[in-house]
């Protein structure tokens, strides 16, 4: 990975699927970043983050034909392939969907980076555009959580819902290298694991998320041994695969179907319903399982570097919570997320 400590100034950008952002680095500083949906007042603005940009080359007094290199966040054509490979494989299930969504959706996802070179041109007509560059997601997140830190060198572990393939990955930051260790891949997913929880209890994946962390402490975690005998298998380093046939993200738009409903009790809470004691209790299920997870993760994360320090980065890092347990239990001295 060359975006560390000591290139010349590199846009990163990040767009196409939620939480649209630009942000500016230079010499390894970061020097300015924006999120899109703070110009547009459109939560989770996907779309291309113009405003971004240019709130980020207007703070840094930058011009584009100045900079390094502009990155994007992850890899559109191994995602893409990623996702044809998916609906493949679950045919005919996903037909429909795939039918219906696809031609349009692999159109704009391929075609990612041109799409971004274009809006770049046209925000500085006339210039010449810096080199773009692809980086895969976990890189980025990775690079996200320990370039920016107060660590010469540190375990990282990142964890989420999915980019390309890679769900779960630990590296090794020394100073500007980062070194990939290990990695778990899609569909086996703790983001997506608690992501289905967050839609079976009514909330909006990718963003109600925080809500079900929020409603753990109400319940009990009364449903975390069905999650560990069906849903999850855990193993003592932490790494994990999914029971699929509970879910149903790999093959379009929902999250769980009907033997999810017949485990947890019965169809999944309405959006804006009554919230009733079981979604208490399936958020202190889930959380307590992430937790779990979470732990053993992060000590193999120690144990296989040396460290005594943790950075985290991914969706499942947002979880709070779950760090205050990593910091309380984890063994390491320090974590930065
Ligand atoms: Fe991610």
């Amino acid at each position: 990975m060359g975006t560390g400590r000591g290139d010349g100034p590199v846009l990163g950008i990040s767009a196409y699927y939620h939480d649209s952002a630009a942000a500016l680095v230079a010499e390894g500083v970061p020097l300015a970043a924006a999120q899109e949906e703070r110009f547009t007042r459109r939560r989770h603005d996907p779309g291309f983050p113009a405003h971004a940009v240019l709130s980020c080359l207007r703070q840094t007094g930058l011009r584009l034909d100045e900079l390094a290199a502009v990155a994007f966040y992850e890899d559109p054509a191994l995602k893409f392939r990623r996702v044809l490979a998916t609906w493949l494989a679950t045919a005919p299930h996903g037909y429909p969907v795939f039918r219906r969504a696809f031609p349009q959706w692999a159109g704009r996802k391929r075609r990612a980076l041109d799409d971004v070179r274009a809006r770049l041109r046209a925000l500085a007509p006339g210039q010449r555009l810096p080199p773009l560059v692809a980086h895969r997601h976990h890189a980025s997140h990775a690079a996200s959580a320990f370039y920016p830190s107060p660590y010469p060198s540190a375990a990282v572990l990142c964890v989420d819902g999915v980019g390309e393939w890679t769900t779960t990955s630990l590296w090794h930051g020394r100073d500007t290298d980062l070194v990939p260790l290990a990695e778990l891949r899609f569909p086996h997913s703790l983001g997506m694991l608690y992501s289905a929880f967050t839609y079976f209890c009514g909330f909006k994946v990718d963003s109600g998320e925080y809500k079900l962390m929020g409603l753990a402490p109400y319940g009990t975690p009364r449903y975390a041994p069905l999650i560990r005998q069906r849903l999850i298998d855990v193993k003592p380093d932490g790494s994990f695969r999914l029971d699929l046939r509970y879910f149903t993200f790999q093959y379009g738009r929902t999250m769980v179907g009907r033997a999810f409903e017949e485990l947890f009790d019965g169809p999944r809470r309405t959006p804006e319903g009554p919230l009733t004691e079981r979604e208490f209790d399936l958020a202190a299920s889930v959380q307590q399982v992430t937790e779990e997870v979470l732990l053993r993760l992060a000590r193999t994360a120690l144990r296989r570097t040396g460290e005594r320090r943790l950075c985290l980065a991914g969706g499942v890092a947002l979880n709070c919570v779950a760090n205050g347990r990593l910091l309380a239990d984890g063994g390491c001295e320090q974590i930065w997320v």
